[in-house]
């Protein structure tokens, strides 16, 4: 389980991008954050991935524990090591490389070959269409396939909590529907998933709990499917506001979270 307690984040000494957030991923289960631009949401993942110093920010206080081990000041080759992997914001795949070279990126921490070639075998086996292009650069796959590529990279070094920012960032309802689907099988074969998320819809329909951050704090929490009924989400993350029909009621939509929208 990873828990987090009262955490503090700065940057740069003046932004206080989180302000004593408590959040638990119990081992098996997706969790989703949701939040508006600018709530924290990278930053804790980023906190959690240890990657928070190459962006100028600082642990103030509180804690970051995978079961025992405390990952606050470690290095981000060894928070991988312990079964945490991020995907970033924006994918940042490598364009040049192969998408076969770019899984192979993902595995390098590994030095078990056979480990490294059961985890490609089961990256070809969920998205096929990295098979049927693994000689083909990363950088002409189309935005969806790149989103792909970046979690199969993921996959490659075999997490027990993959961090996922923002997956459905600028893709087609249609494709969104398949990340959530991709979640949940990755989440079915073993691994916890925390999932921050603009797409209220998606994120909700595929995790067991969620949090709602605002502005660096935790505003609500609980099951995701019971948040996913309380008016504030309805009203500020799923576009319903009360006084006009649901704007969109499929499972997954592209409907971006809004504060301001609603
Ligand atoms: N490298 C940085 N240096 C200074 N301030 C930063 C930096 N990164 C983020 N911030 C600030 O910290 C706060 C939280 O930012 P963060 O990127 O964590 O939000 P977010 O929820 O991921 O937003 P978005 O939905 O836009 O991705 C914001 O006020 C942001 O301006
Ligand atoms: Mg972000």
């Amino acid at each position: 389980m990873l828990s987090i307690d009262s955490l503090h984040v700065t940057y740069g000494g003046a932004v206080q991008a989180v302000r004593g957030v408590s959040m638990e991923v119990p081992d098996g289960k997706v969790v989703a954050v949701l939040g508006s631009n600018g709530a924290g949401k990278s930053t804790l993942l980023r906190t959690i991935s240890g990657t928070l110093r190459l962006h100028r920010g600082k642990v103030d206080a509180g804690s970051v524990r995978l079961g025992d081990l405390d990952l606050v000041g470690r290095d981000p080759g060894q928070i991988v090591r312990a079964g945490v992997v991020q995907v970033p914001e924006g994918r940042r795949i490598f364009g040049r490389l192969t998408v076969e070279e770019n899984l192979r990126a993902g595995g390098m921490g590994n030095k078990d070959k056979a480990a490294k070639a059961k985890a490609q075998e089961r990256v070809f086996e969920m998205f096929p269409v990295l098979k049927e292009r693994s000689s083909q650069r990363g950088g002409l796959l189309s935005g969806g396939e790149q989103q792909m590529l970046a979690i199969g990279r993921a996959l490659m070094a075999s997490p027990k909590l993959l961090l996922l920012d923002e997956p459905s960032l600028g893709l087609a309802p249609r494709i969104i529907g398949q990340i959530g689907e991709v979640i949940a099988e990755i989440n079915r074969q073993g691994t916890s998933v925390l999932l921050v998320e603009q797409n209220a819809t998606m994120a909700l329909g595929v995790a067991d709990l969620a949090y709602v951050l605002d502005v660096g704090e935790v505003s609500l929490s609980g099951d995701a499917r019971e948040l996913a009924q309380t008016d504030e989400v309805q009203r500020l993350y799923l576009g319903h506001d009360g006084e006009q029909a649901p704007l969109r009621t499929s499972a997954v939509s592209g409907k971006k979270l809004s504060r301001w929208t609603a």
